[in-house]
């Protein structure tokens, strides 16, 4: 292992985690990052639409100290892990990619601009397809999530307790109000251009760097249930992780949403702004999940065939979304549910039963159900499936440290991962997963997607 945290570093970290996260909302996400149509920035032709250098500079801004303060959090959150889980060999790991990739973002070199640049930055632009961009949404509670369930940690000084945290205090109180574009009507200097280009390298690599986290994490637990001769995680671990996954979708977002902005051509697409697909089919995309979930259950158990399942979807339901996110879930659930599908009848039944997955849209939520007659869940083990680690297949398939992925795709079930983490995903964006069993019949999955997209992150 060649690069060590120093002690200073270590006390860069500790002075950013006391400092709070700043929630996003997807809908600010998008307003953000819309194109803007009138106005004087013209991109260069043959480049296609490319977020303008002032506003992706803010943004950079916005990152270069949100992110670090995100991963502080972390980097201390491991190390506060009870009953020697800190001390695993793949904790320590993780940990130190959180530290690096901090290291990384708050020495990455920041251009010299002169004032009057500095000046116009903070200018916001002033109107984008009629709308004063200072008027931007306001985020709302996230409505499934308990205030401060996932927050980092239990206590913040919320920035403005001691002096020594003055300096970082006063800097994110500017940059939090970056989610308007800046005045991109004139040209920039270069120092400003190749900030922005080298900010988005670093981000690529950190976003590299971490694909492997969930895995190693995981590995992580196992290490320390086999020293410890221990079977289930508890409440203490079960709240750690969940806050570590729900940061890490977040991060990942962040991150990923500001790559895709600097290179919108590789999207012709005019529905997506970043990786956000504005007017994301539901469709389209259970089908999809219907079709990938399927083909792994036929791999898995070597049939010919896999259990049907119906959608039943009014063909042009579409919202604000991460297409990724929610393939993601679908396919985690469907996998599910197939599974107890062929598990309960057997795999050299004739013909399985339908699993259905019914779409609805309302006014507030679109909410798609998964119902399944795979034989459902004693209840005594509902609260169960919710733990990381819980899964009822015998072997757990191999989690060597190669094995680089960043979330567990291709295998048809076997870590206990699939719903505690679909169900971060679904209120992450103020969404939700809950699910409903009849033991002896079949199980009722319900994700609740929210149409709103004003919801924060829910970090606080
Ligand atoms: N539709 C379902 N019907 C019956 N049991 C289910 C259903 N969905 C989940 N379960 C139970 O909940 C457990 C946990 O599910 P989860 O998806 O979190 O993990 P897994 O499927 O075991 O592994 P993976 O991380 O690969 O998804 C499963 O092992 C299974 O026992
Ligand atoms: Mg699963």
């Amino acid at each position: 292992m060649s690069w060590r945290a120093s002690e200073r570093l270590m006390e860069t970290i500790a002075h950013y985690a006391n400092f709070p996260a700043t929630g996003v909302s997807l809908r600010q996400m998008v307003q953000f990052g819309e194109r803007p149509s009138t106005g004087t920035y013209r991109p260069h032709i043959t480049m296609g639409y490319l977020t303008p250098p002032g506003t992706l500079f803010r943004a950079s801004q916005f990152l270069s100290e949100e992110l670090p303060i995100r991963l502080a959090h972390r980097v201390q959150d491991l190390d506060n892990l009870p009953d020697g889980l800190n001390e695993m060999p793949s904790i320590r790991k993780v940990q130190e990619w959180y530290a690096q990739s901090f290291e990384e973002l708050v020495t990455l070199p920041r251009p010299s601009l002169s004032s009057e640049v500095r000046e116009r930055l903070m200018r916001p632009a002033r109107r984008i397809n009629g709308v004063d961009q200072r008027l931007l949404s306001q985020t709302t509670a996230n409505p499934s999530v308990r205030k401060g369930q996932y927050q980092s940690a239990p206590e913040h000084t919320n920035g403005n307790g001691n002096g020594n945290g003055h300096e970082v205090g006063r800097r994110t109180a500017q940059t939090r109000r970056y989610y308007y574009p800046a005045d991109d009507g004139q040209d920039w200097p270069p120092e400003l251009n190749a900030y922005n280009k080298r900010f988005a390298e670093s981000l690529e690599k950190i976003k590299r760097r971490h694909d492997g986290v969930v895995t190693t994490v995981a590995q992580g637990i196992l290490e320390w249930k086999r020293k410890k001769q221990r079977m289930q995680i508890d409440n203490n671990i079960q709240a750690f992780l969940d806050r570590f996954y729900m940061s890490r979708i977040g991060i990942r977002m962040l991150i990923g949403q500001h790559i895709a902005l600097l290179d919108q051509k590789q999207r012709p697409d005019p529905n997506y702004v970043g990786i956000i697909c504005t007017k994301t089919n539901v469709r389209e995309l259970a089908q999809e999940a219907i079709d990938n979930a399927r083909f792994v259950c036929e791999d898995h158990y070597g049939l010919f065939d896999a259990p049907k399942v119906q959608l039943i979807c009014q063909p042009n339901i579409n919202f604000m979304y991460v297409p990724g996110h929610l393939s993601h879930m679908l396919f985690e659930t469907l996998k599910n549910s197939l599974r107890a599908v062929v598990e309960t009848h057997g795999q050299d039944m004739e013909e399985f039963p339908v699993t259905k997955v019914i779409v609805a849209e309302g006014r507030e939520d679109i909410t798609i159900k998964v119902s399944d007659e795979g034989g459902g869940i004693p209840r005594s083990s509902i609260p169960l499936v919710w733990t990381y680690m819980y899964t009822t297949v015998d072997q757990t398939p191999s989690l060597d440290p190669d094995f680089n992925q960043s979330d567990f795709k291709a295998p048809m079930a076997g870590f206990g991962y699939g719903l505690p983490i679909s169900r971060l995903y679904a209120r992450y964006f103020g969404g939700d997963l809950k699910l409903i069993s009849m033991e002896g019949y079949g199980t009722d999955v319900y994700l609740h997607l929210n149409r709103l997209s004003s919801s924060s992150e829910p970090l606080q």
